[in-house]
């Protein structure tokens, strides 16, 4: 195969010449080209030398009149960017691994010693810059074919590519939910074998990889072979946890793995939000230590919801996803999932509805987002009798939030005014009253206005013993 056409422009060229005028051989190579033969389009292109990379890097950037070349002279390797572009530039290396490290011992190679060293054989095919065959495929391994046959195959054996660099296993499940590809059965079956080897990868990588897991299409694929291969256990265990059915007297209750799945695969349709569809896989993630059998109700999971948003923080921690707002998010999204589904079960009030809005304040729409997810029954009588519940609760919402403005609500009186009214310092009591106030306005039993605020406060400190000092300006 010759792709003479698709590395013809002024970055290609450029390296050529670079080679050339160093007499080193030049090719691209890895992901760029697996995506260009997919027609995918990538914003990085790695370029393999016989020789200095970090010249190379220098030289090319001189043709192309760029400035700074960022070097990594213990890696032997220079990047910098070009319009948009991330250009990444290696000397040809054999790689030699420890069992304990993923960190390699690095000599310098051939060509053909560069492709063995990489993961998989549809990463590994290079295309020449050289004169002799410019455009040419270079492929040792029939990646060419793998990718026509959509298949994720490991160039060596898989046991010794897997073992050396055990991130790996998790690009291997995380191509395959990003391209569609299959895992080739003895891949999977090394993976299984070495799947404990993923202890020595920081967990930084790991999630790098899981988040690029749940931002695919159908992110269920992946997730699906992390728990087969047993690769999930290490690493997020609560997850793994879900997996299971019990059945007492006859009563079974869902998976809630492969539910939480489906959730998460139903909000990927609507959402490319990261955190949005981490708050669907956490959703349900208190069920197993909330379950209880009663004889008269069956199967429950009595605050999961409230268990679960607690859980959020440690699991965050572990996974070494942010501790920041994203968290707060996550966190109020799985505490305040059962909500909307309440409201349709019961006659909608005004008060419930304003509950929700001032609960839920921004994140309102995520949370219904989240809750029609949640609808994974297979009865399309069912789900449409939901759905139909949820858009009835939706435009109650709309009203209530235009007469009430409930939203992003502060209440009318502030500590400062209830001390100052009662001459009071900071206490109890003015916690007491604030609280009061904000109650009767979600229930409804006075208007959201600072002067019938102003009244009921002055009513409710009478009620527990304060005398009005200064009358407060309405
Ligand atoms: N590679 C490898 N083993 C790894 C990481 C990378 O062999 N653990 C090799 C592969 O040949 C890969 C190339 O290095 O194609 C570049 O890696 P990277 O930029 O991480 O991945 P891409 O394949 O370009 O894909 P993506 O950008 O989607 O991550």
């Amino acid at each position: 195969m010759n792709l003479k056409e698709h590395v013809s422009s002024k970055v290609f060229d450029a390296v050529a010449e670079a080679g050339r005028s160093l007499n080193q051989p030049v090719y691209v190579i890895g992901g760029y080209v697996r995506d260009l033969i997919l027609e995918r389009g990538s914003k990085d292109a790695d370029f393999v030398t016989l020789g200095s990379g970090i010249d190379l890097a220098r030289k090319t950037a001189d043709l192309l009149k760029v400035k700074k070349v960022n070097q990594y002279k213990n890696f032997g390797t220079a990047a910098f960017p070009y319009k948009g572009m991330d250009l990444e530039f290696v000397g040809a290396r054999k790689e030699n691994y420890d069992r304990k490290s993923r960190k390699p011992i690095v000599e310098e190679g051939t060509l053909e010693d560069d492709q063995n060293r990489r993961d998989f054989t549809i990463n590994a095919l290079a295309i020449s810059l050289n004169e002799a065959d410019f455009g040419e495929v270079i492929d040792p391994f029939n990646g060419l074919e793998d990718l026509k046959k959509k298949n994720i195959r490991t160039p060596l054996n898989p046991d010794i590519t897997y073992s050396d660099d055990p991130l790996r296993m998790l690009r291997a499940i995380r191509f395959s939910t990003q391209l569609g590809f299959a895992i080739d059965s003895d891949s999977f079956n090394s993976i299984k074998k070495n799947a404990e080897r993923i202890s020595i990868v920081s967990k930084e990588r790991i999630i790098d990889e899981v988040n690029k897991i749940v931002l695919c299409s159908k992110p269920s694929i992946g997730f699906k072979s992390l728990f087969s291969t047993g690769l999930l256990h290490y690493f997020f265990p609560e997850l793994a946890n879900l997996q299971g059915v019990e059945i007492r007297n006859g009563n079974s209750h869902k998976d809630n793995f492969y539910h939480t799945l489906e959730v998460l695969d139903n909000i990927s349709v609507n959402t490319d939000q990261l955190y949005l569809r981490w708050a669907a896989i956490m959703h349900d993630i208190a069920k197993p230590a909330t379950k209880r059998y009663r004889e008269k109700l069956g199967w429950t999971f009595h605050g999961h919801e409230d268990k679960g948003a607690r859980m959020v923080p440690g699991i965050f921690k572990n996974l070494k996803l942010p501790l920041d707002s994203n968290m707060k998010y996550v966190q109020k999204l799985v505490r305040l999932h059962l909500r909307p589904i309440a409201l349709t079960k019961e006659t909608i009030t005004d008060a419930a509805l304003r509950r929700l809005l001032f609960d839920a304040g921004n994140e309102l729409e995520d949370l219904m987002t989240l809750c029609k997810a949640d609808i994974t029954s297979k009865n399309p009588v069912k789900v449409k009798k939901y759905l139909q519940r949820f858009q009835e609760v939706e435009r109650k919402l709309k009203d209530v939030e235009q007469r009430d403005q409930i939203r992003n609500w502060e209440p009318p009186i502030s500590g400062e005014v209830i001390m100052k009214t009662f001459g009071i310092g900071p206490s109890r009591e003015v916690g007491i009253i604030k609280t009061c106030i904000k109650e009767a306005i979600l229930e409804g039993d006075i208007p959201n206005n600072y002067p019938d605020a102003c009244e009921y406060m002055i009513e409710k400190g009478k009620e527990i013993g304060l005398t009005v000092k200064v009358a407060p300006t309405t």
